[in-house]
């Protein structure tokens, strides 16, 4: 386990898509292991590529570097990397997103994905020090019935499977379309997040609530555009994903000092904050932690907030909520 530095507050990740973790280093080992060419000759190369116009120019880049992942190893090795860094970061619970249909359409069996992750997510408690949950994503550019048949072929799995979610490219591809899918979920005692507000507009958070009936909104920052929905979500106290870092990477804000985080905790909103695809975005959990205390000049307190929202936010059973929450107050 690596070492944890003291003034590393401990932390849940609520939003974390695992094929956003795979770094260079991990990406050329899995190439050449498997036989698989990649968009680059180096690593410094590919690096070289992280630069993005929005967000369809990272997902470009995203689906074609995940198509390292091929059998079950890959993805144990793969949640193992990304256990290891959060664990230094402080994560002591991470639910973490997979996207199976990216992996089905390349010919890799979903219970590959699931088997694989869920080797390295079981050992994770005495291997790092940390609790997991997986949320199957549906790839909203895809169709509604991909989704539905999708969730059909995880029905052996869904005992391994807490919550369903919705991502991949958002802008003219609404929550309301995958209605049906959602409602299979809920059917199946599943919990159903979906990302939303992240470039598309406050309509679709709206969806996401009043369609999908979902319990968390990934990203959500342009509901702040809609005073009505910021008191709809406060009421609720629907908690809201966010991922600073990403939104600058993304070109959702210019820089982080333009952020909305100090004004939507201001607000009354459930708050928290993730890394979102950290290999692409500059920095792991705690590095989104202290890249937005230093850019909004956050204090301890604050933070402290945001930590103890991580947990409050989770879908932990109350009394390891409560035995986390201990341990943030204790930090
Ligand atoms: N898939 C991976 N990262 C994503 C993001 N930030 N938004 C939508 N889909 C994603
Ligand atoms: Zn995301």
């Amino acid at each position: 386990m690596p070492p944890v530095t003291p003034d590393v507050v401990a932390k849940a990740e609520l939003h974390l898509h695992i094929e956003g973790t795979l770094e260079p280093e991990l990406a050329f080992a899995l190439a050449e292991r498997n036989g698989v060419p990649l968009p680059a000759a180096t690593q410094d190369e590919l690096r070289a590529a992280y630069s993005f116009s929005g967000l369809q120019s990272f997902l470009d880049l995203y689906y074609a570097l995940m198509t390292v992942l091929r059998t079950e190893q890959d993805f144990a090795d793969l949640a193992d990397a990304y256990l290891f860094r959060a664990r230094g970061q402080g994560v002591r619970h991470a639910e973490i997103f997979f996207d199976p249909q990216a992996h089905t359409a390349r010919g890799v069996p979903i219970g590959t994905v699931i088997d694989g992750l869920c080797r390295a997510l079981d050992a994770a408690p005495g291997t790092h020090g940390i609790t997991t949950r997986l949320i199957m994503c549906f790839l909203r550019d895809e169709s509604p019935e991909s989704a539905v048949a999708t969730f059909e072929s995880a029905r052996p799995y869904l005992d391994r499977i807490t919550a369903v979610g919705l991502d991949s490219a958002e802008v003219g591809n609404p929550p309301s379309l995958f209605r049906e899918v959602y409602a299979l979920a809920r059917e199946a005692g599943l919990k159903c997040v979906a990302h939303a507000g992240e470039e598309g507009p406050p309509s679709y958070v709206w969806e996401a609530l009043d369609v999908l009936g979902v319990d968390r909104v990934d990203h959500g920052v342009r509901s702040l555009e809609d005073p009505a929905l910021v008191d709809r979500l406060v009421a609720d106290q629907v908690p809201l994903t966010v991922c600073p870092l990403s939104n600058v990477r993304l070109r959702v804000y210019d820089q982080l000092e333009d952020h909305p985080l100090r004004r939507m905790l201001d607000a009354g909103l459930l708050v928290t904050v993730n890394s979102d695809d950290p290999a692409y975005f500059g920095g792991y959990v705690h590095d989104n932690f202290t890249a937005v205390r230093d850019a909004l000049d956050l204090d301890d307190e604050t933070l402290r907030v945001l930590a103890r929202n991580s947990f409050r936010a989770s879908f932990l059973d109350a009394r390891t909520r409560e035995a986390y929450l201990a341990e943030v107050d204790a930090c």
